[in-house]
Protein backbone atom coordinates (compact mmCIF):
# COMPACT_ATOMS: atom_id res chain seq x y z
CA UNK A 1 0.00 0.00 0.00
CA UNK A 2 3.12 2.54 0.84
CA UNK A 3 5.04 1.53 -1.78
CA UNK A 4 2.02 2.20 -4.25
CA UNK A 5 1.26 6.07 -2.56
CA UNK A 6 4.84 6.43 -2.87
CA UNK A 7 5.15 5.25 -6.60
CA UNK A 8 2.11 7.53 -7.18
CA UNK A 9 3.43 10.40 -5.54
CA UNK A 10 6.90 10.73 -7.11
CA UNK A 11 5.33 10.03 -10.76
CA UNK A 12 2.75 13.31 -10.48
CA UNK A 13 4.75 15.33 -8.14
CA UNK A 14 8.54 14.97 -9.77
CA UNK A 15 7.32 15.47 -13.71
CA UNK A 16 9.94 17.88 -14.62
CA UNK A 17 12.45 17.49 -12.01
CA UNK A 18 13.89 14.06 -12.92
CA UNK A 19 13.94 12.65 -16.76
CA UNK A 20 11.05 9.32 -17.16
CA UNK A 21 13.89 6.95 -17.03
CA UNK A 22 15.53 7.89 -13.99
CA UNK A 23 12.00 8.16 -12.45
CA UNK A 24 11.04 4.42 -13.28
CA UNK A 25 14.25 3.18 -11.69
CA UNK A 26 14.30 5.39 -9.15
CA UNK A 27 10.82 4.09 -7.86
CA UNK A 28 11.81 0.43 -8.86
CA UNK A 29 15.42 0.79 -6.81
CA UNK A 30 15.44 3.66 -4.40
CA UNK A 31 12.09 4.94 -3.10
CA UNK A 32 9.62 2.81 -1.17
CA UNK A 33 9.61 1.83 2.10
CA UNK A 34 12.54 1.50 4.61
CA UNK A 35 10.64 -1.36 6.74
CA UNK A 36 13.50 -1.11 9.63
CA UNK A 37 11.78 2.26 10.20
CA UNK A 38 8.52 0.35 10.98
CA UNK A 39 10.33 -2.03 12.64
CA UNK A 40 11.52 0.42 14.89
CA UNK A 41 8.14 2.12 15.27
CA UNK A 42 9.38 5.79 13.56
CA UNK A 43 7.59 5.41 10.34
CA UNK A 44 3.79 7.32 10.37
CA UNK A 45 0.83 7.49 8.18
CA UNK A 46 -1.64 10.10 7.96
CA UNK A 47 -5.22 9.34 7.34
CA UNK A 48 -8.28 10.79 5.93
CA UNK A 49 -11.90 9.11 6.38
CA UNK A 50 -9.25 6.06 6.45
CA UNK A 51 -7.61 6.22 3.46
CA UNK A 52 -3.95 6.64 3.99
CA UNK A 53 -2.56 10.18 2.26
CA UNK A 54 0.51 10.15 3.07
CA UNK A 55 3.85 8.67 5.00
CA UNK A 56 7.01 9.66 6.63
CA UNK A 57 8.97 9.04 9.44
CA UNK A 58 12.46 9.44 10.60
CA UNK A 59 15.58 6.92 12.03
CA UNK A 60 18.18 6.57 14.82
CA UNK A 61 19.64 4.54 12.40
CA UNK A 62 22.76 5.22 9.99
CA UNK A 63 21.28 4.32 6.71
CA UNK A 64 20.74 7.62 4.49
CA UNK A 65 18.32 6.57 1.95
CA UNK A 66 16.47 4.14 -0.03
CA UNK A 67 14.39 1.38 0.30
CA UNK A 68 15.03 -1.51 2.51
CA UNK A 69 12.87 -4.93 3.14
CA UNK A 70 11.55 -6.38 5.90
CA UNK A 71 14.35 -8.80 5.43
CA UNK A 72 17.42 -6.80 5.38
CA UNK A 73 19.31 -6.76 8.27
CA UNK A 74 19.29 -3.97 11.05
CA UNK A 75 21.82 -0.53 10.39
CA UNK A 76 24.07 0.32 13.33
CA UNK A 77 22.37 3.23 15.61
CA UNK A 78 23.22 6.98 15.20
CA UNK A 79 24.16 8.56 18.74
CA UNK A 80 22.08 11.20 19.72
CA UNK A 81 24.44 13.04 21.40
CA UNK A 82 27.10 13.05 18.51
CA UNK A 83 24.74 12.21 15.48
CA UNK A 84 21.63 13.66 13.52
CA UNK A 85 18.61 11.93 13.33
CA UNK A 86 17.50 10.98 9.70
CA UNK A 87 14.49 12.21 8.27
CA UNK A 88 13.14 9.81 6.11
CA UNK A 89 10.87 8.51 3.25
CA UNK A 90 8.02 11.40 2.30
CA UNK A 91 5.34 10.17 0.59
CA UNK A 92 2.51 12.81 0.04
CA UNK A 93 -0.75 11.58 -2.52
CA UNK A 94 -0.69 14.28 -5.08
CA UNK A 95 -4.71 14.60 -4.64
CA UNK A 96 -3.86 15.96 -0.99
CA UNK A 97 -1.27 17.60 -2.09
CA UNK A 98 -0.41 21.45 -0.82
CA UNK A 99 -3.10 20.89 2.23
CA UNK A 100 -0.42 20.79 5.70
CA UNK A 101 0.20 16.33 5.11
CA UNK A 102 3.73 16.61 4.56
CA UNK A 103 4.07 19.40 7.72
CA UNK A 104 2.11 17.39 9.90
CA UNK A 105 4.24 14.04 9.40
CA UNK A 106 7.68 16.37 9.68
CA UNK A 107 6.62 17.60 13.16
CA UNK A 108 5.58 14.25 14.24
CA UNK A 109 9.12 12.91 13.26
CA UNK A 110 10.71 15.84 14.31
CA UNK A 111 9.13 15.50 18.05
CA UNK A 112 9.97 11.45 18.31
CA UNK A 113 13.88 12.28 17.75
CA UNK A 114 13.81 15.05 19.89
CA UNK A 115 11.69 12.96 22.44
CA UNK A 116 14.80 10.69 21.90
CA UNK A 117 17.35 13.28 22.47
CA UNK A 118 18.37 14.19 18.88
CA UNK A 119 19.16 18.15 18.97
CA UNK A 120 19.56 17.76 15.20
CA UNK A 121 17.83 16.09 11.95
CA UNK A 122 19.13 16.04 8.33
CA UNK A 123 17.83 14.37 5.32
CA UNK A 124 18.77 13.91 1.52
CA UNK A 125 16.19 16.20 -0.32
CA UNK A 126 14.73 14.91 -3.65
CA UNK A 127 15.03 17.99 -5.75
CA UNK A 128 11.04 19.36 -5.86
CA UNK A 129 10.86 18.91 -2.11
CA UNK A 130 13.59 20.95 -1.20
CA UNK A 131 11.22 24.30 -1.01
CA UNK A 132 9.16 21.53 1.41
CA UNK A 133 12.03 21.30 3.78
CA UNK A 134 13.61 24.76 3.58
CA UNK A 135 10.02 26.09 4.61
CA UNK A 136 9.98 24.20 7.76
CA UNK A 137 13.84 25.47 8.85
CA UNK A 138 15.74 22.92 6.80
CA UNK A 139 19.37 24.12 5.33
CA UNK A 140 21.26 23.02 2.32
CA UNK A 141 24.21 21.22 3.18
CA UNK A 142 25.39 19.99 0.27
CA UNK A 143 25.06 17.53 -2.69
CA UNK A 144 24.06 13.77 -2.73
CA UNK A 145 23.85 11.88 -5.79
CA UNK A 146 22.59 7.99 -5.24
CA UNK A 147 23.92 5.30 -7.13
CA UNK A 148 20.93 3.54 -9.52
CA UNK A 149 21.72 -0.14 -10.54
CA UNK A 150 22.23 1.04 -14.02
CA UNK A 151 24.68 3.52 -13.11
CA UNK A 152 22.70 6.26 -13.40
CA UNK A 153 22.83 9.09 -10.21
CA UNK A 154 19.85 10.15 -8.75
CA UNK A 155 20.58 13.89 -7.71
CA UNK A 156 19.35 14.81 -4.06
CA UNK A 157 20.26 17.75 -1.40
CA UNK A 158 21.50 17.44 2.11
CA UNK A 159 19.74 19.56 4.56
CA UNK A 160 20.06 20.21 7.91
CA UNK A 161 18.31 21.83 10.96
CA UNK A 162 19.19 22.30 14.16
CA UNK A 163 15.76 20.69 16.50
CA UNK A 164 14.08 22.96 19.41
CA UNK A 165 11.54 21.87 21.88
CA UNK A 166 8.25 23.91 21.17
CA UNK A 167 7.57 26.06 24.18
C1 LIG B 1 7.50 16.99 -0.43
C2 LIG B 1 6.11 16.56 0.02
C3 LIG B 1 6.22 15.44 1.04
C4 LIG B 1 5.39 17.78 0.65
O1 LIG B 1 4.14 17.36 1.16
P1 LIG B 1 2.85 18.31 1.21
O2 LIG B 1 1.83 17.66 2.07
O3 LIG B 1 2.42 18.67 -0.17
O4 LIG B 1 3.43 19.63 1.90
P2 LIG B 1 2.65 20.64 2.83
O5 LIG B 1 1.26 20.87 2.33
O6 LIG B 1 2.75 20.18 4.25
O7 LIG B 1 3.54 21.96 2.59
C5 LIG B 1 3.92 22.82 3.63
C6 LIG B 1 4.67 23.99 3.06
O8 LIG B 1 5.87 23.54 2.42
C7 LIG B 1 6.12 24.34 1.24
N1 LIG B 1 5.97 23.50 0.04
C8 LIG B 1 5.47 22.26 -0.02
N2 LIG B 1 5.54 21.79 -1.30
C9 LIG B 1 6.10 22.79 -2.03
C10 LIG B 1 6.43 22.93 -3.40
N3 LIG B 1 6.22 21.93 -4.28
N4 LIG B 1 6.98 24.10 -3.82
C11 LIG B 1 7.19 25.11 -2.97
N5 LIG B 1 6.91 25.03 -1.63
C12 LIG B 1 6.37 23.88 -1.18
C13 LIG B 1 5.05 25.43 1.26
O9 LIG B 1 5.54 26.52 2.01
C14 LIG B 1 3.91 24.73 1.99
O10 LIG B 1 3.00 25.64 2.59
P3 LIG B 1 1.81 26.29 1.67
O11 LIG B 1 1.17 25.17 0.91
O12 LIG B 1 0.90 26.92 2.70
O13 LIG B 1 2.48 27.29 0.77
C15 LIG B 1 5.26 16.12 -1.21
O14 LIG B 1 5.34 17.11 -2.20
C16 LIG B 1 5.70 14.79 -1.82
O15 LIG B 1 5.25 13.72 -1.39
N6 LIG B 1 6.56 14.83 -2.87
C17 LIG B 1 6.92 13.64 -3.64
C18 LIG B 1 7.77 12.68 -2.87
C19 LIG B 1 9.04 13.34 -2.41
O16 LIG B 1 9.80 13.91 -3.18
N7 LIG B 1 9.27 13.20 -1.10
C20 LIG B 1 10.41 13.77 -0.46
C21 LIG B 1 11.43 12.73 -0.26
S1 LIG B 1 12.90 13.47 0.43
Amino acid sequence: MIEALAARSIRALHAGAYDDAIINEAIDHAYGVDWQLVRDGTYFVAAIAGSVVGAGGWSYRQTIAGAHGPDDPPANLLSPVADAARIRAFYVDPDYARRGVGVLLLSASERAALDMGFTRAELTATLPAVPFYAAYGYEPAGRYDLALPSGRLLELRLMTKRLILPA
